[in-house]
């Protein structure tokens, strides 16, 4: 059936790309930010913990379906499910509506990474006898809707080339290359962050139980159940789960690999380089901040700011050599966000190059991967001329509402991170995880996984995890998130989603015996 459909030329190709779509910006600005204030170590811990327990099972489950069935998320789905024969749709709108803001974000790195390219080739600087200021640069780029929607428009062109490079020769030929130069420039990064002086104080901030508290980062430690929603939400984006895109690239693995190690690779490389993006970003942050007299609980070490105000202030107050490192990091960063763009596109439009083939139109990836480029693009350019809500466009102000507003509506990113990292990725795992374990059964996924003679420990471990653990764990994260999102009770958004999950399973249960 599927003798023209595309595949990886190998297992490391794959691998890598992979991990590439695993490494994002989610690494870079929410994983070393999270740890510090929520724990260090202790978050560390749940984290992982979360990760074994949940996300790597997730990880198996969503190769497996993808690699039996052959199908993009749409098809994958209602080729195995009766009862969630539409998830397929979540896992297209939500890397859809995922993009809106992944490219907005792209072409401020890229912003960056010219500015500092700028700099070091003929000192920008000296030219307009002015430093450049992370404040500076970020405000005069925000409220420049022009120049955001052209830097967006290039990432765009960049992510839809090598998208219609196809699976082999575009998306595995760039993570081949480009995540082995990631690692390299992070390394290099590391050094020089970990020798500037002060730099320890990032470290203790990060790694050090409760020295976000004590060092006067923050002012108090957040609840350990506000940890598992926070956690959980963070490694579900970073693994990219429940978004279609390990599933469509599960589509494209051989049937000889192995899908236990491989998956146990992409979450371990995951959480590697979310510590050494810590480890390069945060003391760097922080000793700029010390050194420069900043009150640490002053210093923005979280979102955005992160990476475009704190960190620009690091390169411009090094010195000589601190353009240079900002080409190193923003490219760094750069490749990171390309590779998971290019992910999200392929989950998106994988279903109608998928189609067409079928319907004897050819390889239509080209024409396709057009379209979902001018999507998203359209998308992307409410998200790109809103500016993180500076130009008075955002869904608050469209509404008339002044005053403190609740993040969904504060800015366009916001409210299209709300749809799809808040909403659809806890949902659409919990559901999955409720299909594979209770509508269809465990065996649905060892099968594929070991063709028959997997170990009895892993089927048993998966079995109690996809079965019990992933709904329980995805309710926590889906509460974690509306609170998150739209603040108000935490015991209303935890009712909620309890009550979702006690109706989603009561709905999976439903006829089961009669059925039997
Ligand atoms: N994992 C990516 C990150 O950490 C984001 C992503 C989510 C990519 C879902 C693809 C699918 O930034």
């Amino acid at each position: 059936m599927d003798n023209n459909r595309s595949s990886f030329g190998s297992n490391f190709g794959f691998l890598m790309a992979a991990i590439g779509s695993a490494v994002g910006l989610g690494n870079i600005w929410g994983f070393p930010y999270k740890m510090g204030k929520s724990g260090g170590f202790t978050f560390l811990l749940v984290y992982l913990l979360l990760a074994v327990f949940v996300g790597f099972i997730i990880m198996v489950s969503e190769l497996a379906i993808g690699r039996k069935t052959r199908l993009s998320p749409i098809d994958a789905y209602r080729a195995v499910s009766q009862k969630y024969r539409w998830i397929g749709w979540l896992a297209v709108a939500a890397p859809f509506l995922v993009m809106s803001f992944y490219a907005v974000l792209g072409g401020y790195v890229l912003q960056y990474m010219s500015l500092n390219l700028a700099e070091l080739s003929f000192g920008l600087s000296n030219i307009f006898s002015q430093q450049i200021t992370g404040t500076a640069t970020f405000g005069a780029m925000l409220t420049n809707p022009f120049g955001c929607f052209f830097f967006t428009l290039l990432f765009m062109v960049i992510c839809m080339v090598i998208v219609m490079g196809g699976v082999s020769g575009g998306i595995e030929r760039f993570n081949k290359v480009g995540m082995p130069a990631l690692a390299v420039m992070l390394l290099i990064v590391i050094v020089r962050s970990l020798t500037l002086p002060n730099a320890v104080e990032g470290l203790k901030f990060m790694f050090v139980p409760g020295y976000a508290v004590k060092g006067g980062f923050i002012e108090e430690m957040p609840g350990l159940i506000s940890v598992l929603g926070t956690a959980g939400g963070q490694m579900f984006f970073s693994l990219s789960l429940a978004m279609g895109a390990i599933l469509t690239y599960g589509s494209y693995l051989g049937k000889e690999e192995n899908l236990v190690s491989n998956s146990i690779t992409i979450v371990a490389a995951d959480t590697l380089i979310a510590i050494m993006a810590g480890i390069a970003v945060i003391p760097a942050a922080v000793a700029n901040g010390i050194n420069n007299g900043v009150p640490v609980n002053e210093i923005a070490l979280n979102g955005p700011k992160l990476l475009f105000v704190t960190l620009q202030d690091v390169f411009s107050n090094m010195g000589k050599a601190g353009p240079l490192f900002g080409v190193i990091f923003y490219l760094l960063v750069l490749l990171a966000a390309i590779s998971s763009a290019i992910s999200l596109m392929e989950a998106v439009g994988a279903h109608w190059i998928d189609m067409d083939l079928k319907a004897g139109k050819g390889d239509t990836r080209k024409r396709i991967t057009l379209i979902v480029s001018i999507l998203i693009t359209a998308a992307a350019l409410i998200v790109a001329v809103d500016g993180l809500g500076s130009n008075n466009i955002h869904p608050a102000a469209l509404l008339g509402i002044t005053g403190p507003v609740p993040d969904v509506i504060a800015d366009w990113l916001d409210f299209m991170d709300c749809w799809s990292e808040g909403i659809a990725m806890p949902l659409g795992a919990m559901l999955m995880a409720l299909m594979i374990g209770w509508e269809r059964s465990p065996e649905l996924v060892l099968e594929e996984v070991g063709h028959g003679n997997h170990s009895p420990f892993f089927a048993k471990f998966y079995s109690v995890c996809i079965r019990y653990v992933a709904p329980v764990v995805m309710a926590f994260v889906l509460a974690g998130q509306m609170i998150g999102f739209f603040g108000g009770p935490e015991a209303l958004w935890y009712a909620v989603a309890f009550v979702s999950l006690a109706a989603f399973a009561g709905f999976t249960l439903a006829g089961r015996k009669k059925a039997e």
